[in-house]
């Protein structure tokens, strides 16, 4: 499973940057409203940080047409080529505005993602990534886990090129359930990434290490 960054906080991104092996950054319009800047700003600050990662802009329009348009403004304003993917939400205007921005070759990742069959629907429709939503998925009883299993599950029975990017985390163990899913890739908030390569023990084990290898080590 390969990460994201679902942020788009500029001093998280720039620590985590540093030494989290990130390969792009994914934003919706309420991770923009809080970042408190215009799109354009908060996404050329993201830019200029992740270098060649992809960057993951959702669209706000609600017709195939706008939509469209949208995505393809923003794919020739921010010169990202091949690492610019235009998030689009599911729905009927989503899917047609998919099925063109697939031909026009433009990258597309499929959000707000709750079930298999959207999620199946989308990749025929030429959706690059499909991004189910975990969390939100089990805030209302359901089982996030289940249906990013099953996504996976039919991109590996109809030898799909779409690959599940997994989202809404709120905490360490759902990202540990769906990389043992098989999601291929997952759009976490900093928060989580910096908690996932947290352990008590391995401070613990360190603090050991330092404290007997006082005095061992003259090399310097
Ligand atoms: C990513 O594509 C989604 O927009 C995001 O992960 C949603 O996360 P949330 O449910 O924590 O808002």
């Amino acid at each position: 499973m390969i990460y994201l960054a679902d942020t788009a906080d500029i001093q998280a991104l720039k620590d985590l940057y540093d030494f989290f092996p990130l390969t792009g950054v994914t934003t919706n319009p309420t991770i923009l409203k809080q970042s408190g800047l215009k799109l354009s700003e908060a996404i050329q600050n993201i830019i200029d940080i992740v270098g060649r990662g992809s960057v993951h802009v959702q669209v706000m329009s609600n017709k195939a047409e706008e939509m469209v348009k949208e995505a393809k403004t923003y794919k020739s304003y921010f010169n990202l080529g091949d690492n610019f993917y235009a998030k689009i939400p599911i729905s009927i205007e989503g899917y047609k505005a998919m099925r063109i921005l697939k031909d026009a070759g433009v990258n597309v990742t499929a959000t707000a993602i709750f079930t298999q069959q959207q999620a199946l629907v989308a990749s025929r429709a030429g959706a690059d990534f499909v991004a189910p939503y975990v969390s939100r998925l089990d805030n209302i009883s359901s089982h996030g886990i289940e249906v990013v299993g099953d996504i996976v599950k039919n991109t590996k029975e109809f030898k799909l090129d779409t690959k599940v990017l997994a989202a809404s985390f709120k905490t360490v163990d759902q990202i540990h359930r769906v990389s043992m899913a098989g999601a291929q890739s997952a759009t976490i908030n900093p928060e989580l990434l910096f908690q996932l390569i947290k352990h008590p023990m391995t401070d613990i084990s360190i603090a050991q290490f330092e404290k007997d290898g006082e005095g061992l080590y003259n090399i310097f």
